[in-house]
């Protein structure tokens, strides 16, 4: 796990790459798919960008939002990566219902998925 975590971090600052916001992920770098083959890396540079539309929800601090209705939101920032993206492939199959977060993951790739657990899991406690 930690190696894992390691590798994501590296991988995060080697490859920099530097999305346009709102811009569809570009696949994986070469060279993070030779470091992983067995799964999609994740890259938070990648995430940060990507994480617009979980803000409004997902912000800090109070975990709470104001749309449509008042309610608290799981806070991400610190989480296990690989807890966040089965958390999100789960909503994106159904396996887990919540009609807000099973349509924003039916939006999400697989590389989307990771890139914001990369970004989530570095993100502040
Ligand atoms: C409209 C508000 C809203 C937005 C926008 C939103 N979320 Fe969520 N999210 C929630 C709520 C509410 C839950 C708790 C749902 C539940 O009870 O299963 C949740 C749950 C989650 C979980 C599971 C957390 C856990 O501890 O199990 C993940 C992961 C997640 N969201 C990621 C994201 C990401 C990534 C984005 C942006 C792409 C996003 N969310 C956008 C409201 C939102």
């Amino acid at each position: 796990m930690n190696r894992r975590l390691l590798s994501l971090g590296i991988l995060a600052v080697i490859s920099g790459v530097a999305l346009a916001e709102g811009e569809s992920a570009a696949p994986a770098a070469p060279a993070a798919a030779a470091a992983a083959p067995a799964a999609v890396a994740g890259n938070a540079t990648a995430g940060k960008g990507k994480n617009a539309m979980c803000q409004g929800c997902h912000g800090q601090p109070g975990w709470r939002t104001a749309f449509p209705e008042v309610y608290t939101v799981p806070k991400l920032g610190g989480q296990n990566p690989n807890y966040l993206v089965a958390a999100l492939k789960e909503y994106k199959t159904g396996e887990r219902a919540h009609p807000t977060m099973q349509a924003i993951a039916a939006g999400l790739s697989e590389q989307d998925m990771v890139d914001l657990a990369a970004y989530y899991a570095a993100a502040a406690k």
